[in-house]
């Protein structure tokens, strides 16, 4: 068992362990086989969709008298608040009509999902209807309805794994997680994190792109740069490269996707580093949760925003000095240095929010020469 996983912007702890699961649906079924015990007629099995497949699944194959299994979907929770609304996602694959039915849930919270249930295969003409669950929140539970059969009680903590899910990630985990509201990140990420993933923030001219080289070098770390990614693709003319090219030929933007599957593709196939620097990417808080979402399917998550700061001033002065000596036709006229700054702060500033809501944000000063801001840059790697 994990000693942390972190799904989207939540960070959650070990809870029930796989054994302790297993063990408590082998008592289960040893009751629902004894009470069905020389039955003659063949009881129906009601997974309801997707938290209790795992679940379902498990049960049934300790079931020893003959049975059915059929499945239907509903939904009734979005994030880690239950809505009290159940909306029927998906009907009943099977009949029910004059049978006895098991309905298996994975976990009974308030009771709305379960009454709703009940009320569906009665109105479906079932012969008897009886509940098992694998999970229980007896504090939160309302209804009256007796539930049958209860693997385990748990108290009015959001959980994951073994078939539940936070905004369907986590149901793959064999053991069970409970959300941790207070996350040290710092412990976090050096129990479990294998890898890490800097976001390189920085208005143009900050020096971005000379501090990345040394970050790279000496913490043996990919700088991916959107930027230079994409002119690769283009350059290797391969399938995204087209699609990339057509799009950018069309003076049309590329979308998140295209980006999103492109650096998901670098951090499959790089091997050989310690982690990895995002230099253009995320540049909107759409993106951010696209990389959470990523990081989270490989059991990681962001390590830090490193993000290098100066005075909007200080960005013309430096542009106007970079176009003196370079020549870029970006960085030539006053009117197109001040649009990059506004874009700047107006695609940026959300994203140092979000990243400080996690408790993942670090500035440094980059007012200073080349060398004082790789100093400082280093102070701030080495505590990760
Ligand atoms: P109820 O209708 O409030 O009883 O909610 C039941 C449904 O909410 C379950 O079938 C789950 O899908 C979901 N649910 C309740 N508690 C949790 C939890 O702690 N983690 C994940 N899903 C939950
Ligand atoms: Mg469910």
């Amino acid at each position: 068992m994990k000693n942390r996983v972190t799904l989207l912007d939540k960070s959650f702890k070990p809870f029930i362990s796989n054994e302790q699961i297993e063990a408590a649906i082998d008592a289960v079924a040893q009751r629902i086989n004894a009470d069905f015990a020389g039955c003659t007629d063949v009881p129906v099995l009601l997974c309801v969709l997707n938290g209790s497949i795992i679940f379902t699944g498990e049960l049934m194959k300790r079931l020893d008298f003959n049975c059915e299994l059929i499945s239907m979907k509903l939904s009734s929770y979005q994030g880690t608040e239950s809505t009290g609304k159940v909306r029927q996602v998906m009907g009943m694959t099977g009949d029910v009509r004059g049978k006895r039915v098991i309905i298996v849930e994975d976990i009974v919270d308030t009771g709305h999902t379960i009454e709703d249930l009940v009320h569906i295969v009665r109105e479906r003409g079932a012969s008897e209807v009886r509940i098992c669950t694998m999970l229980l929140k007896p504090e939160v539970y309302k209804k009256d309805i007796p539930l049958d059969y209860v693997a385990m009680e748990i108290p009015n903590d959001f959980i994951v794994g073994f078939g539940l899910d936070y905004d369907e990630l986590g149901r793959n985990f064999k053991d069970i997680y409970v959300l941790d509201p207070e996350p040290d990140y710092h412990v976090e990420d050096k129990s479990i994190q294998t890898m890490k993933y800097y976001i390189l923030f920085g208005p143009p001219g900050a020096g971005k792109g000379t501090q990345a080289a040394a970050m790279a070098e000496k913490y043996h770390l990919c700088h991916l740069s959107t930027g230079e990614l994409l002119r690769k693709e283009i350059a290797d003319g391969t399938a995204l490269g087209l699609q990339a090219k057509a799009l950018i030929d069309k003076g049309e933007l590329v979308p998140d996707e295209v980006v999103e599957g492109m650096i998901e593709n670098k951090f499959q196939s790089t091997q050989g580093v310690e982690g990895f620097l995002l230099d253009g990417f995320p540049r909107t808080t759409a993106q951010a949760k696209a990389l959470d979402q990523m990081l989270a399917k490989r059991n990681e998550c962001v390590t830090s925003v490193v993000s290098i700061m100066i005075p909007d001033e200080m960005i013309k002065e430096r542009i106007r000095h970079r176009a003196a000596i370079e020549g870029r036709a970006d960085d030539a006229s006053d009117e197109t240095i001040n649009n990059r700054i506004k874009t700047y702060h107006e695609k940026t500033e959300p994203l140092v929010d979000f990243y400080q809501k996690a408790g993942k944000y670090a500035e440094i000063d980059g007012t200073g020469t080349i060398e004082e801001v790789r100093t400082q840059v280093f102070a701030l790697l080495d505590t990760f």
